[in-house]
């Protein structure tokens, strides 16, 4: 089949990025991106680049490359579905907030919207490709709907899951360490496997795309997030030892690191992993395994979770007892809020938890994130604390304790500590002399991504706190 337009429905952090790459890679191809979100596609198609609704190193060139001439973000879902031969599903699938699996299983209700649209709109065949992270067998699912309920076309499905991380989104695209296409081993499915592949190959070397069945592709994908939060729960389990035994987290990592069967990456000791999937993909393996009766292997992965949360809750202790037991009335300022740098989401980031627990004492916290809105701030705790039925009163008063700045100046303006959050790169380089100068005394930095150098801070003056040290 010769591939001339292709759609994605959803235009987040990945459908974005990964249609533009597209985009740019595969010229002769119109790409389609389309969303339900009006504000969203909105900002895709805002004249001012920088007002993209997604900030990823890169992207905005990309985009300023490719819009309307090859790449278009539109509202028109059902125009797309039916123009494309090949249509993606890169919606979110969050964790079940109620229901059955309420707390673990992936809410998979998005998907199976997208899926019942494009059986209502498809009048020829197409090729539907599941972007986004689902649970094992999701594909029998989207494949009994698109069957039962379409118009008599034929539809093969494909699991093409999406390995990029944010902040480096355009480069792990451009150069991605594989892509993985799963298919049914039918003529039909392989041939479809075929097509995909074609796209890819305009800027993958072919012996990094790897062919699977469809089960082993869309489970390959949680066990990949597992094993990439596995080792940061791994090393974050060890700073807490490192605390009790005089042993230095950052050489042990780089020790450890050095066996060549070990590996250097994702062994940065943190006050605790987040994003949007890592601890969903988790939860959703751990529901998995449970539903097939594998406790053991559910408890295995929950463990990766319960050391995730023991680090968030460990860190803001760690502040509580330093701050001489409490931190009431006291003025803290925040450095970061993003749950990692050179991204502006802040989807379970650590931040929202230990701002939680710091407020819950009655700290006064003064943050600044260089991209992080303070709508975006201010919300991340509303929905908390909205989750957990708390009052209109009492969320009121809560965020009268939180200030959102847009410098990095005034919220440490008399502050008893800074507490770093988000390791990015302008933190390193602010003048602490200055900083210092400006604080309460005795001055706290608890730095949470052990991104500074105690030396220095202390030599400042600083009482300094880094994890596993
Ligand atoms: P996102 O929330 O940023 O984007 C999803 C988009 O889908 C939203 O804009 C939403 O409005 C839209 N949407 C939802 N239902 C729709 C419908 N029925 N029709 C049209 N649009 C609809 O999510 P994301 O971060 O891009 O993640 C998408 C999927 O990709 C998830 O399954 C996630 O686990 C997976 N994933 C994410 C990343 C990442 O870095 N964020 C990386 C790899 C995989
Ligand atoms: C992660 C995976 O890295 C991607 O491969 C995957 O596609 C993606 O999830 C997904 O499925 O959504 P992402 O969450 O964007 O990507 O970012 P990571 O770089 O993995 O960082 C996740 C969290 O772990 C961040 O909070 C980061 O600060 C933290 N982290 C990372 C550490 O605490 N220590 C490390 O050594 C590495």
């Amino acid at each position: 089949m010769k591939i001339k337009n292709i759609c994605c429905i959803g235009a987040g952090y990945v459908g974005g990025p990964t249609m533009a790459v597209i985009a740019n890679k595969c010229p002769s191809l119109r790409v389609n991106v389309v969303d339900v979100n009006q504000d969203r596609i909105k900002l895709w198609n805002d004249p001012n680049f920088d007002n993209l609704p997604i900030y990823e190193p890169g992207l905005a060139e990309l985009v300023k490359k490719s819009r309307n001439r090859n790449l278009f973000f539109s509202l028109d879902i059902d125009k797309a579905i039916d123009e494309s031969e090949i249509i993606f599903i890169a919606v979110n699938t969050p964790t079940k907030t109620e229901g059955i699996g309420k707390g673990m299983a992936a809410d998979l209700k998005y998907v199976e919207l997208c899926a019942r649209r494009i059986a209502k709109v498809a009048r020829t065949n197409k090729i539907v490709v599941e972007k986004s992270t689902l649970p094992v067998r999701t594909a029998k699912a989207i494949q009994s709907i698109l069957d039962e309920t379409g118009n008599g076309v034929k539809f093969e499905v494909l699991s093409n899951p999406e390995f990029l991380a944010e902040g480096t989104a355009i480069n792990d695209l451009f150069k991605s360490d594989r892509v993985l296409i799963g298919s049914k081993q039918t003529k039909e499915g392989l041939k479809a496997a075929d097509t995909l592949l074609q796209i890819y190959k305009n800027w993958i070397p072919e012996h990094k795309i790897i062919l699977t069945n469809v089960w082993s592709s869309e489970l390959s994908k949680l066990v990949s997030n597992a094993f990439l939060a596995q080792r940061i729960s791994s090393i974050n389990s060890i700073s807490a030892l490192c605390e009790k035994t005089e042993a230095d987290i950052d050489e042990v990592s780089i020790a450890v690191g050095k066996d060549s069967r070990i590996g250097p990456k994702f062994l940065k000791s943190s006050v605790g992993f987040g994003g949007s999937c890592f601890q969903k993909d988790i939860l959703n393996l751990v529901y998995l395994s449970k539903s097939y009766g594998l406790d053991e292997v559910a408890e295995y992965w929950h463990q990766v979770i319960k050391i995730n949360d023991f680090q968030k809750n460990r860190f803001s202790n760690k502040i509580i007892s330093e701050l001489y037991n409490t931190v009431n009335d006291k003025k803290i300022c925040f450095y970061g809020w993003a749950f990692k740098k050179n991204t502006n989401d802040t989807r379970e980031s650590a931040a929202i938890y230990v701002a939680d627990r710091l407020l819950d004492d009655g700290a006064i916290i003064h943050v600044y994130d260089p991209q992080v809105s303070k709508k975006k701030i201010i919300n991340d705790m509303k929905t908390l604390w909205e989750f957990r039925n708390y009052s209109d009163n009492r969320i009121n008063k809560l965020l009268e304790n939180l200030v959102i700045h847009d410098n990095y100046n005034d919220p440490v303006v008399k502050s008893h500590a800074v507490v770093i959050l988000t390791e990015w790169d302008e933190f390193k380089n602010y003048n602490w002399n200055k900083i210092f100068s400006v604080m309460k005394r005795p001055s706290f930095i608890f730095d949470g991504r052990n991104i500074l150098d105690k030396n220095t801070l202390s030599k400042i003056g600083f009482k300094v706190y880094q994890l596993g040290k």
